[in-house]
């Protein structure tokens, strides 16, 4: 639970809107991007390409054409490492008949796109694949025959900028593609779309407590880059709880200065909050777990809260997961007062000192 649920209330939000999920409903923008892909499966394309760096939105996207395309679709979340796993991914959409289970017929690679036509018939297929970047040639090279094979489907694929290097050496694959979408940033009216959105989904008004003056600045810092939008928001609506502010004003991002968000252009790692340093006293005055904690980071950079529950004694814990959520919460708070900075690596949130932090740590 999030420590700060009750305060949200004072906007009547039943909680925060900020968080990094992925919900197709609270989509916005990107308006000649969907209305490519639409175009594309609408016309029964084969292979559409839709590439933007990471938290651009592809998951989104392609989520968002999930659930308003109005044929079959199939979204899978990472492509497959060998291509035989393309066998059980249309196995398992499909279902086998009590037939081809008595007959033991699996489909191997090479009947799949034959079962896929019979169990298709006349039904339009769309295929959503996301993170294509992380899969290998191989796999790539077989998605296209069995794309070239299979009558009525549109394959829609998406990935990082890096995957455009992988499919110039493919060129089978790459000349097939013939919707290419980028998804680069939101302008300022999507941002406040993104905001009001997110705000009004959790029972707020409007855009309360930004402002459009607010709301302007965080355009322009983020370049209206959509994670980069909702990492803002949150930790400026956190700052504000802190204070107890009703209205973020600019001076209050002003304030933040010094934790300017890495330039949208800037690949990954992301260092996603850096507030400002706490002084030697505050950290001697500490309770005792978040000490702990501090001490641990200052000894070992970058740790996940479950490397660090498994660093402490827990027997105070009813069980390891009790243990990973009260971590989880003085992670969050030591975060919110300066203490620690916070990565996302892949799925998981990694945790340092901030620098100021740990040059006081070596001191020590
Ligand atoms: N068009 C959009 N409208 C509203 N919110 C969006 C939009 N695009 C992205 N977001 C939000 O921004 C965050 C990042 O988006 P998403 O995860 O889709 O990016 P991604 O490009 O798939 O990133 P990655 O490459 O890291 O997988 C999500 O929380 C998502 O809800
Ligand atoms: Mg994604």
């Amino acid at each position: 639970m999030n420590i700060m649920n009750d305060n949200f209330s004072k906007w009547g939000w039943t909680e925060n809107p900020f968080v990094l999920r992925i919900d197709p409903s609270l989509f916005v923008g990107y308006e000649n991007q969907v209305k490519a892909a639409l175009n594309h499966i609408e016309n029964k394309h084969k292979i559409a390409l839709i590439t933007g760096r990471t938290g651009a939105g592809k998951t989104t996207f392609l989520k968002w054409v999930e659930k308003n395309y109005d044929a079959s679709k199939f979204y899978v979340s990472k492509p497959p490492q060998k291509p035989e796993e393309f066998v059980s991914l249309f196995t398992e959409l499909f279902g086998t008949s009590f037939f081809e289970r008595l007959l033991g017929q699996k489909p191997t690679l090479y009947s799949l796109p034959k079962y896929v036509n019979k169990k298709l018939g006349n039904r339009h297929l769309v295929f959503l694949l996301d993170e294509i970047h992380e899969t290998n040639k191989e796999v790539l090279e077989w998605l296209r025959v069995l794309i070239d094979q299979i009558d009525n489907i549109s394959l829609v694929i998406a990935g990082m900028p890096v995957v455009d290097e992988k499919l110039s050496e493919l060129q089978t694959l790459n000349q097939r593609i013939t919707t290419r979408i980028n998804l680069v940033s939101l302008d300022k009216s999507e941002t406040k779309e993104l905001i009001k959105k997110r705000i009004e989904s959790v029972g707020g008004k409007g855009i309360a407590p930004f402002t459009d003056d607010t709301i302007s600045t965080i355009y322009e810092k983020t370049g209206g880059f959509p994670r980069e939008i909702l990492k803002l928001c949150d930790r400026l609506v956190n700052s504000a709880l802190e204070k107890g502010l009703d209205v973020i004003t600019l001076k209050d991002i002003e304030e933040h200065k010094e934790i300017e968000l890495p330039k949208v252009r800037v690949e990954e790692p992301k260092v996603t909050f850096m507030p400002k340093p706490p002084s030697d006293e505050q950290i001697r005055n500490l309770p005792f777990k978040q000490r702990k904690i501090l001490k641990l980071l200052s000894e070992k950079d970058w740790l996940t809260p479950t490397t660090i529950v498994e660093e402490m004694d827990t027997g105070s814990y009813k069980s390891k997961g009790h243990a990973i959520r009260s971590v989880n919460n003085i992670l969050r708070r030591l975060m919110l007062d300066g203490y620690v900075q916070r990565e996302s690596r892949g799925k998981a949130f990694m945790y340092a000192l901030t620098p100021k932090v740990r040059t006081m740590f070596v001191e020590n």
